[in-house]
């Protein structure tokens, strides 16, 4: 397949970039490497792709439409064409205070995504949702049918807007589509704003770690090998119109992840208990029965082993 890949030097794009790589299809990326968090980090994931000869990256925003119909010319359309649509400005606290980059990077960034998939016939698009959709659902686990209108944070929201743009593309233009609510991915070459990464900085360095939730919280965490696997499976099965849950299968106490890295850094952390971010829920729990049956997902790495493989990179990555 030929897939146009936005996101591509971000944390899921990059793994995803390189599980398609590795089985032989053709990856155009897209990011425009932005600021939101160290650009090196998202360079060094890039010159991994830049390894692989099925690779090329376009430097472009989701919001310049001549950049994107460049990316789109690459791929072309038809049966064998996808786009894997990974590139949004994330971060629920980040939202709060900057509402206009999330209303311009999700809602018209994917907006413009839509129209070129139906400008150019694209086969298919995948593209990211999230567990925030559920917002103050209270059955849980979350299931894909359950109540998803009321998001607790504009980042939320902007991805429950994403799930209609999907919605109203298949129906008046028969653009398919596959929507994946991922729920907090964490692995190697993770995100430096995500609570794993923050907690093994202040390890690391000895200072206090700011614990929200007073460490009551519940996730539902998943490895993000397990995360690029489902995305592919979704690339490949090219539903008509879905959406599924991605999540680890379990969920955990945030204390169990704490100390989980803990043992891993072979150092014991400093915690400062806080109250609850504005924009955050108490528990996200996923019933991936759907995605399972439907797209063979299928998530094998627990805590117990994926932390220790984010910590190895860490270590490595950081020379500590
Ligand atoms: N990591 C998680 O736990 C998680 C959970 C739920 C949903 N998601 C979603 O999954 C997707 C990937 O997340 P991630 O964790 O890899 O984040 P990330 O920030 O590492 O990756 C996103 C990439 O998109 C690029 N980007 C952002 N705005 C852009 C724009 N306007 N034009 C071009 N490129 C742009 C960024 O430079 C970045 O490289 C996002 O859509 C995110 O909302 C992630």
């Amino acid at each position: 397949m030929k897939i146009l890949l936005t996101g591509s030097a971000g944390f899921i794009g990059f793994h995803t970039a390189k599980m398609l790589l590795e089985r032989g299809d053709t990856v155009v990326g897209f990011d425009n490497f932005n600021q939101y968090y160290d650009p090196k980090l998202k360079d060094a994931r890039n010159e991994i792709l830049e390894g692989y000869d099925n690779f090329q990256v376009i430097r472009g925003d989701l919001k310049d439409t001549n950049a994107l119909k460049s990316a789109f010319e690459k791929i072309g359309g038809g049966e064998d064409t996808r786009v894997c649509h990974l590139a949004a400005q994330a971060g629920v606290r980040h939202s709060i205070e900057n509402p206009d980059e999330f209303i311009q990077d999700n809602i018209q960034g994917t907006n413009n995504i839509f129209e070129l998939c139906k400008e150019y016939d694209v086969g298919g698009v995948t593209y990211a949702s999230s567990s925030s959709i559920y917002g103050d659902n209270e059955e849980s686990p979350f299931k894909e049918d359950h109540k998803a209108d009321s998001p607790m944070s504009l980042y939320g929201m902007t991805k429950k807007c994403n799930e209609l743009q999907a919605y109203t593309y298949h129906s008046l233009h028969g653009v398919k589509s596959t929507g994946l609510r991922f729920f907090t991915v964490y692995g190697p070459y993770g995100r430096p704003d995500m609570a794993l990464f923050l907690f093994a900085n202040w390890i690391t360095k000895g200072e206090p770690m700011q614990i929200f939730g007073e460490g009551k919280m519940q996730r539902d965490f998943t490895y993000v090998e397990d995360i690029a696997a489902g995305i592919v499976a979704a690339l490949d099965k090219n539903y008509d119109y879905e959406v599924f849950n991605l999540g680890g299968g379990q969920t955990e106490e945030l204390m169990a992840y704490v100390s989980t890295l803990e043992k891993a850094l072979g150092k014991e952390g400093q915690k400062e208990m806080l109250p609850m971010q504005p924009g955050d829920v108490v528990s996200t729990s996923a019933d991936i029965s759907k995605a399972q049956k439907m797209l063979g997902y299928d998530p094998k790495t627990h805590i117990a082993e994926g932390i220790p493989k984010f910590v190895e990179w860490y270590k490595e990555y950081y020379s500590i």
